[in-house]
């Protein structure tokens, strides 16, 4: 059987306390890079991997997220009216056919194991991928299909992984992986926001995963760690241990951690530098502000 991947899980469910005040009533994933929000990234990439069916978990004061793949009748008309087909195609990004989109709540942000768990009964008996639309990778082949063409040939348990500096392994999962650096990496372990000093590599786990259902019945069995969280890192690595295959994907891309501000921030100005009617003003002002930030110190 050919190893495809239908569905995707956007789990979303999160309090985003990084970004308060302004995440009190914006929802972390409707925050724009130039004029798209971040969850209109995480959707184009999982449609060009061949995603077909979007399931989102929410939480509380997320309908900002839901009203943003609704029709918008008055607004439709009112650009048809002004003769604004540039403004309307730019809204068909946004289109998605009636039962293509799900939305699942997580009662209490349980962690990220926990929130995928919610989706369950939409999984059923299938493998499927897991996108967090806070971890945004610009690359010329978006980042979920170079791992679903990989995945066609491995199957198993897939994540994207990247070195990070020794020093930052405690805020990510990271890989006890064979020591072949190539695109893919055979996985012995998992180990969640480990120290650096007892990290079992560099490469840290980014937001893209394509799992196999026998990682959904280990979130189904599993019991929440000290933290009251359930993590996915520990139901993948229990899919190892008990013989499961599973593969780090070292990806071609640049990826933004648009969970933190600095990272938000980069991305901004990477996305604004990469637009034709942006650059040639956003690269002078940063230039004048680089300069006089030089000049004041
Ligand atoms: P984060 O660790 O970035 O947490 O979650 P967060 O709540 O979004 O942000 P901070 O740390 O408070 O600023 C990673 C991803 O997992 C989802 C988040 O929405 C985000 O997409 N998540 C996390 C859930 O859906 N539910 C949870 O219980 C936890």
């Amino acid at each position: 059987m050919p190893n495809t991947v239908t569905k995707a899980i956007f789990p979303v469910a999160g309090l985003g306390t990084r970004f308060l005040p302004a995440t009190k009533s914006v929802p972390k994933e409707i925050m724009t890079l130039v004029d798209r929000p971040l969850v209109q990234y995480a959707i184009d990439e999982a449609r060009a991997a061949g995603i077909e069916e979007f399931i989102f978990v929410t939480s509380r004061g997320k309908s900002a997220l839901e009203d943003y793949f609704d029709h918008s009748p008055i607004l439709e008309q009112e650009l048809l009216r002004k003769g604004r087909t540039d403004l309307l195609d730019a809204l068909k990004q946004t289109d998605m056919e009636s039962g293509q989109i799900a939305y699942i709540r997580q009662h209490k942000p349980m962690g990220l194991g926990h929130a995928v768990w919610c989706a369950r009964q939409l999984i059923a008996d299938e493998p499927f991928a897991v996108i967090l639309p806070d971890d945004v990778i610009a690359a010329e082949k978006p980042c979920l299909q170079q791992m679903i063409e990989a995945y066609e040939e491995t199957g198993g348990n897939m994540v994207a992984a990247m070195e990070v500096p020794h020093e930052k392994t405690s805020s990510y999962g990271v890989l006890d992986a064979a020591e072949d650096r190539g695109s893919v990496v055979s996985i012995k372990d998992m180990v969640e926001k480990p120290k650096a000093d007892e990290a079992p590599s560099n490469l840290a786990v980014i937001g893209r995963y394509i799992l196999s259902p026998s990682v959904m019945q280990n979130l189904h069995e599993m019991k929440e760690d000290t933290g009251g969280e359930i993590q996915l890192t520990d139901a993948i690595a229990e899919d190892i241990a008990a013989g499961g295959n599973a593969f780090g994907y070292l990806f071609r891309g640049q990826r933004f951690d648009c969970g933190s501000k600095a990272g938000f921030l980069q991305a901004t100005v990477a996305f604004g530098l990469a637009r034709d009617d942006l650059r040639d003003d956003l690269m002078n002002y940063l230039a004048e502000m680089v300069q006089a930030n030089r000049a004041a110190q």
